[in-house]
């Protein structure tokens, strides 16, 4: 049977489809590549999924920037580390993104291009060895907050993703901890260093959670679909509630004096987050977005050559596996 409704056309199939996906949901369980989903589910996801690799990815320069630089070998090791895991979580996102139909050259164009978005966060500068410290602690923390959540998406290969991230995450975050205690109880010049780049990431970090509820309209839709399982207001104070005890024991302040626990809505009660920044950044206006872009373009068009010798080797591979069948 086929009923059209408005421009779309829906089949029987569609509607089993539909009933399906619906059930999967409502039981808290997976959806699969090969299952039926909504066309508004599948490009929800591409975007979501595509954007999370390309956060990934870009947010590999502001780090890779200090791994010449870092203070001795086991920060440069442990740093390098790091940015590789970055690496990692973008390849395990583009292949989640690609079960559902995009390809990897069509996400590499989005984002070379500059039609497709990521975290704003990468598009602030990092002038100081301190700002790794910061990073690991406040935005990989944020990171966390943000997709442990994700490890039960709806979606089965996203989900499954985000668990071997988190974990690396939460490695990220104990080494950015770790630089600034150092610093902490270094020099007076390593402390001013430290609170300097928490002053400047603290407002940045707390954008990583996405507009306040009121105005983020595609959020209902994606807690529906259980792909979001908390607001990104609740997220946020999540968020800030793991900081406070956190800067205490490192001894740096975070720069809101009306940061303060209220009883009376149990709720940590801030001050208003400059939203005008945070759009700005996203169109592409902060202080680093066209380097980042330009970067990551020279990068992409510096590794052609590997591109080509990988598929050539890959069709001579399997030139040989059919030279042996024949054989055989
Ligand atoms: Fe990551
Ligand atoms: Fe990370």
């Amino acid at each position: 049977m086929t009923t059209t409704q408005g421009s779309t056309t829906i089949t029987a199939d569609d509607e089993a489809g539909q009933a399906a996906f619906d059930a999967v949901i409502a039981a808290d369980s997976r959806i699969e590549p090969r299952d039926w989903m909504p066309a508004a589910y599948r490009k929800t996801l591409i975007r979501q999924i595509s954007q999370h690799a390309h956060s990934e990815i870009i947010g590999m320069q502001p780090e890779g920037n200090w791994i010449t630089r870092a203070p001795s070998l086991k920060r440069k090791a442990i740093l390098m580390a790091k940015v590789q895991d970055e690496a990692g979580h973008g390849l395990y996102l583009y292949s989640a993104a690609q079960t559902l139909g995009i390809t990897r050259d069509e996400m590499t164009e989005q984002l070379i291009t500059g039609r497709a978005k990521y975290s704003s966060i990468f598009n602030y500068p990092t002038p100081t060895w301190a700002d790794m410290g910061a990073i690991g602690w406040l935005v990989d923390g944020a990171a966390i907050c943000n997709q442990v959540p994700l490890c039960r998406a709806s979606y089965g290969p996203y989900g499954r993703a985000m668990v071997r991230i988190c974990k690396e995450e939460s490695f990220h975050q104990r080494q950015g901890f770790e630089i600034l205690l150092s610093l902490m109880q270094g020099t007076d010049a390593q402390r001013e260093m430290a609170q300097d780049a928490v002053d400047r990431w603290y407002w940045p970090s707390l954008m990583m959670f996405g507009p306040p509820d009121d105005a983020s309209p595609n959020s209902a839709q994606s807690m529906a679909w259980n792909i979001k399982r908390f607001s990104n207001d609740d997220l946020r104070q999540r968020f800030v509630g793991m900081l406070v005890p956190q800067a205490e024991v490192l001894g740096v302040t975070l720069p809101d004096p009306n940061l303060r626990w209220n009883d009376e809505t149990g709720r940590w009660d801030m001050s208003e987050i400059d939203w005008d920044e945070f759009f700005e950044v996203l169109a592409g206006r902060g202080p680093m977005n066209a380097e980042r872009l330009r970067i990551r373009r020279d990068a992409h068009e510096d590794g052609a050559w590997v591109r080509e010798a990988a598929a050539a080797y890959a069709r001579k591979q399997a030139a040989r596996v059919e030279d042996t069948r024949e054989v055989a």
